[in-house]
């Protein structure tokens, strides 16, 4: 097998151990991996297709489905929960979406790509227990005892909240990447009014109950890859409503918690102030409204996603929902001419194209499920020389 051959050479080079005992090496990493080996044969049985994403990508809402299906595997060949005789759920990974810039993460009035969860907190703790809260053995007596919730780690939820809320747009750093062209920057500035600003604008909320003002941006379908909001969209309805029971028990422990160590008034407040006053809700951004009208002349894939304001955005490629397109100049090209294959992982920045210099070890490949680069045209049929002011001015934001 070719993981056998991998684990030989990893054991020779770096453990640097005889030849004899290299098989027995081998062995007991492929028992430990078993899980992961196990998850594997069970998605190849659903005919599930890998979908990995490579660094910056994650499905944390799939995710849990995803453990989930290691874990029952695991029970079923320890013998501990019988075969089920149902066919398996359907389980798509292939709606993973990059992380947005994270700056923005703290005030906006959605914590998703699509519009689609409001309160911070109900976002984390879902996460957190989807993406890694308790694993095979100790799930075992979770799950007797139902604790499973109890596995949120809420004070170092709240630390990250807390740290999340002092981030700020980098600014592009002049001594390190090169300086800014002034005149570029006013003529990109005018083109940016003309074919960007409409979408790309944050306003703000009226104050909420608080008197906290959340941003406001909105959201739009500008054709690019439907899969990760279809992906939700497919049992919305449904998943909304889970999730929502999910963040209530979530949010009771969390009082509970709070109570017993401070006093009601604490726990009662904590939700609120928690949330900035943000509803504990779910939803998608077509039912919010959002994607722009029906005459609108772009081309359109039925999927609905952010239009985020782009301060700082030179320091967060890939770019789009998926991080399908690497750089800002790709990005205003055509979608036939951005490129099909990249790769990510690295961290060097391209301060040219602006985006990823490509010098990572995964190759991020567009015509799979979920990864296409199509959509969002504008700006495309400006020329080569036309396309370096908004760049220009967009290095500036
Ligand atoms: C009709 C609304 C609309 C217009 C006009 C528009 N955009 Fe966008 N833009 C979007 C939406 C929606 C997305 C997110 C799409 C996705 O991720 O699939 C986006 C994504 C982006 C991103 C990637 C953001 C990220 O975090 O990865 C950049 C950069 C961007 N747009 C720049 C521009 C520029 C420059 C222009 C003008 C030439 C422009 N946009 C015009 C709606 C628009």
């Amino acid at each position: 097998m070719y993981c056998d051959y991998l684990v030989q050479v990893f054991t020779a080079r770096v453990c640097d151990v005889a030849q004899e005992s290299l098989l027995e090496s081998a062995s007991n990493l492929s028992t430990r991996l078993n899980n992961h080996f196990l998850t594997r044969a069970i998605f190849d049985r659903m005919q599930i297709p890998p979908a990995d994403f490579g660094p910056g990508n994650l499905n944390a809402l799939t995710l849990g489905n995803y453990n989930k299906v290691g874990l029952v595997g695991w029970l079923v060949q320890k013998g501990i929960m019988p075969p089920s005789k149902k066919a398996p759920f359907r389980v798509g990974l292939e709606g993973a979406v990059n992380y947005p810039p994270m700056w923005f993460a703290a005030d906006d009035n959605w914590v998703q790509w699509f519009a689609q969860i409001h309160h911070p907190g109900a976002r984390d703790w879902i996460q957190s227990v989807s993406s890694s809260a308790v694993r095979p053995p100790k799930m075992i007596s979770a799950l007797k005892e139902k604790v499973f919730l109890a596995s949120i780690d809420f004070d170092n939820i709240e630390q990250i909240e807390d740290s999340l809320d002092r981030l700020r747009p980098p600014k592009w750093p002049e001594n390190v990447l090169g300086r800014l062209d002034r005149q570029s920057i006013d003529r990109g500035k005018l083109l940016f009014a003309e074919n960007c600003a409409q979408c790309h604008v944050q306003s703000y909320e009226p104050p909420n109950s608080l008197g906290i003002k959340v941003k406001k941006r909105l959201a739009y379908d500008v054709g690019t890859d439907p899969v990760a909001y279809q992906q939700f969209k497919e049992h919305g309805e449904q998943r909304a409503t889970e999730l929502l029971n999910l963040a209530n028990k979530m949010l009771q422990l969390r009082e509970a918690q709070l109570t017993k160590k401070f006093d009601k008034d604490v726990a009662a407040n904590y939700a609120k102030h928690d949330s900035q006053g943000r509803p504990n809700q779910f939803g998608l951004a077509q039912e919010e409204g959002y994607s722009g009208s029906e005459k609108d002349s772009w081309e359109k894939s039925g999927a609905v996603y952010w239009a985020s304001p782009l301060e700082g955005i030179f320091a967060s490629s890939p770019y789009l929902h998926n991080g399908s397109i690497p750089t800002l100049s790709d990005l205003l090209s055509a979608p036939e001419q951005r490129p099909t294959t990249f790769k990510t992982g690295g961290t060097e920045l391209d301060p040219k194209l602006v985006g990823l210099k490509g010098s990572g070890s995964f190759v991020y490949d567009t015509r799979e499920p979920g990864k296409g680069n199509g959509g969002h045209s504008f700006g495309t049929a400006l020329s080569t020389e036309q396309k370096v002011a908004p760049i220009e001015y967009l290095k500036s934001l």
